[in-house]
Order: structure tokens, then sequence, then C-alpha cells
């Protein structure tokens, strides 16, 4: 059976829209724009690249900094993705020997071709060094221009640069060769939107100015109706009542991960399913997810937990700053404050054009809705 609603990454069929975004990076790819993708987690920023990369059989290496704990753990993870791409610009295993040791004889690192695959292994007591990354782009973008190749190099998670490196070093080594590379171009993305502010919006730091910026929101109801019917009609022989469609809506709130979260789940029903067993299936992903979820807000400070939870059970949005909200909070407009400060920091928050909050996880908001 087709999985139509992947938890994963939607990739190929069931990728969903987006269509101004993927072409927005085809050109800066095109046209060697560096890029940076912009969303909260789980909205689709490496879908959408990967998206574009196989579409348009880029040779690209996707290094994931997720795990990256230490700046020589940044290096090492990119100096294998430099690796990877020198495979992907030679199949053959004894040239591409040959072309990574012609690359790598000066600078000390040891080339290995293991399981169809090059690899780039070093000694664990030699300390990676910035030149030697850069020395390496260096290298690899030459080579890609004397080849006439656009290589993408696309840098995942690149918050991590910001947490574990101990001054702006690495930062503005990169910068140099983002900006100088020919046939190197450069995709940079990461869930955690306030360090990838500090990385790229701060006027002091390297990274400033360098990107062509996309920013993620969520997929429009429109475009995911045409989707989400033709599942319909494979799974059930029928397309879904509008109000079924509405309720999936409401509940997700559009959220990409949450939608095919809970479409994934109803298309297991053998039959059709209504309004009401779309609530009573959100409820009960709710319920089961319900210790996890207070597990994470636990974590929160008290102030934190209770603002959010007034934020979640608000009947009418008026705000935090609205005079009823703050008197049935019982805080101090300064408390409120600090404590919004926080959860948009943390991206549990997010200001709307109209200056309301919205919660981004809707997870959490029906977990905070709960019982009442
Ligand atoms: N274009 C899309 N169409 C359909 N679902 C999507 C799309 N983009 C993202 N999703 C959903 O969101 C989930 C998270 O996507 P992912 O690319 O990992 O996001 P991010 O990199 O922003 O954290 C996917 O597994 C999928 O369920
Ligand atoms: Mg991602």
């Amino acid at each position: 059976m087709t999985n139509f609603f992947p938890t994963y990454l939607a990739m190929g069929q069931t990728f969903c829209n987006r269509t101004a975004e993927l072409k927005h990076l085809k050109r800066n790819l095109e046209s060697g724009v560096p890029t940076l993708l912009i969303s909260p987690r789980r909205y689709g920023k490496t879908s959408l690249a990967l998206k574009v990369l196989y579409q348009e059989n880029y040779l690209f290496t996707h290094v994931d900094l997720y795990k990256a704990f230490s700046e020589e753990d940044v290096i090492r993870y990119i100096l294998n993705g430099v690796g990877q791409l020198l495979g992907k610009i030679e199949a053959a295993p004894k040239k591409l020997l040959l072309l990574a040791g012609e690359l790598f004889s000066k600078i000390h690192i040891r080339v290995a071709y293991h399981q169809a695959k090059l690899s780039l292994e070093f000694g664990k007591e030699k300390t990676l060094s910035i030149e030697l990354l850069l020395q390496a782009l260096e290298k690899l973008d030459a080579l890609g221009v004397k080849r006439k190749q656009r290589l993408i190099f696309f840098l995942d998670e690149f918050q991590m640069v910001g947490e574990v490196t101990p001054n702006h070093a690495l930062e503005a080594a990169l910068r140099e060769i983002v900006q100088k590379a020919k046939s190197l171009v450069f995709i940079f993305c990461g869930s955690n939107r306030h360090l990838m502010e500090q990385i790229f919006s701060d006027k002091k730091r390297p990274f400033y100015k360098l990107c062509d910026q996309i920013q993620l929101e969520r997929i429009r109801a429109e475009a995911y109706i045409p989707y989400v019917q033709q599942a319909a009609q494979e799974t059930w022989k029928s397309p879904l009542p509008a109000d079924v469609l509405e309720t999936v809506f409401r509940l997700t709130e559009r959220h990409p991960y949450y939608v095919n979260k809970l479409c994934s789940i109803l298309s297991r029903y053998d039959t059709l399913p209504t309004a009401q067993t779309v609530e009573d299936t959100w409820l009960q992903y709710t319920q089961e997810n319900k210790s996890m979820t207070e597990r994470e807000l636990s974590l929160l400070p008290l102030s934190q937990r209770r603002l959010l939870m007034l934020l979640a059970q608000q009947k009418e949005v008026s705000g935090p700053f609205h005079r009823d909200f703050i008197s049935d909070s019982r805080m101090s407009l300064g408390a409120i404050q600090a404590a919004l400060k926080n959860l948009l920091r943390l991206d549990y928050l997010l200001k709307k054009p109209d200056n309301s909050y919205l919660i981004i996880d809707p997870l959490i908001k029906s977990t905070l809705c709960l019982d009442l």
C-alpha cells in the first residue's frame, strides 16, 4: 500500500505543493546564490531542499550537523561531505582514489574507498583545523570549475555551529568560501530559529547578509486538498466530505508534520472517516502522547508553562496583553513579558503578523486543552 503521508521526509510524490519555494530555491542554485531556509522544525525545510536537489539531478551532499557536538565534529562532518561529493564527481574507483590523493596529498587526510563510497578518514590524534577545511573546500570548488560542474553543499541543522564553536572563526572561514566559490553553492537550514537568527542576522557575525532567505510557512488548505483527496480516492474510492477535511485542518492547524501524522493514522481505517472519527483519532493520539508531551513541558519554568496553558485554552484570541487575560493569569505584566520572550526564543510560540501568538505545536496545544 502506498504511504501517502510519510512522517520522516516528504519525498517524491508525497511532496505536496511549495511550488513558489521550489522555484525560488531552484533559481538560486542555478545562479549560485547561497540560500538560508528558515522555519520552525518539521515544517519541511529538509524535504524541500532534497526535493530540488534530486529533481534537478544536482551533484550534492547533505551534511546534517545535528550530532556535531564540537567544532572538530563540525569540521569532520563537512569534510566527509567533501568526500561524498568527490565520490559523486568521480565514480570509477581507481580514478577517484587518484583524484583524492591529488587533492589531499598535502593536507594529511587519509582517503579510503569503502563499501562503494569514498570516505575520508582522519587520525583521531590529529586536530582538524579550520584552515584544513577551507583548503579542502577550495580544492573541491576548483575541481568543480575544472569539470564545469555545479556542486551543492547542503548544511542542515546549522544552528549547531553557533552552539559548539567558541568564537566565530569557523563562520568567518565558511563565509570566505561561500562568497568566493564558483562551482560550489551552499544551502543552509536549521530548526532553532532563534539560534539561526543569531548566526545570520547579527551584524557583528560573519554570516550577516550572506544568504538569500526562504521562509517556509504552513501549507495552504487549497494546496493540501487535491493531494489529500487523491489519497482518499485511492484509499477508500471516495473523496473526503468537506467537514472531514475541515476537521483535519482545524485540529492540526495545517502544521505539515501533524497533517501527515493524522492522515497516516486515518488512512489505516477500512472505511471513509467522518468528522467525529477524525476528532476521536486526534484525541486518542493526544492521549497516547500525553506523558511524553507533559514531560517535555515539565522542563519549562512554571510561569512559562502557565502562560502556554492560558494561551492554549483561550476561547477568543485576545492576546496576552489584554486586560482580561492579565487578570485571569494572575501574573504581573512583567512576568508575562519575560515568559513570552522565553517561549518565543525556545520556539514554542510564534508571533503572527496581527501580533497574536500561536502555539507552534498543535499537539502541545491539544495536550494543554485535555480534560477541559
Ligand atoms: N511539502 C510537503 N508535503 C507534504 N508533507 C510535508 C511537506 N514538507 C514537510 N512535510 C511533512 O513534515 C514532516 C517534516 O518535514 P522535514 O522536511 O523533516 O521538516 P524540517 O526539515 O523543517 O524539520 C515530513 O515528514 C512530512 O510529514
Ligand atoms: Mg530538517
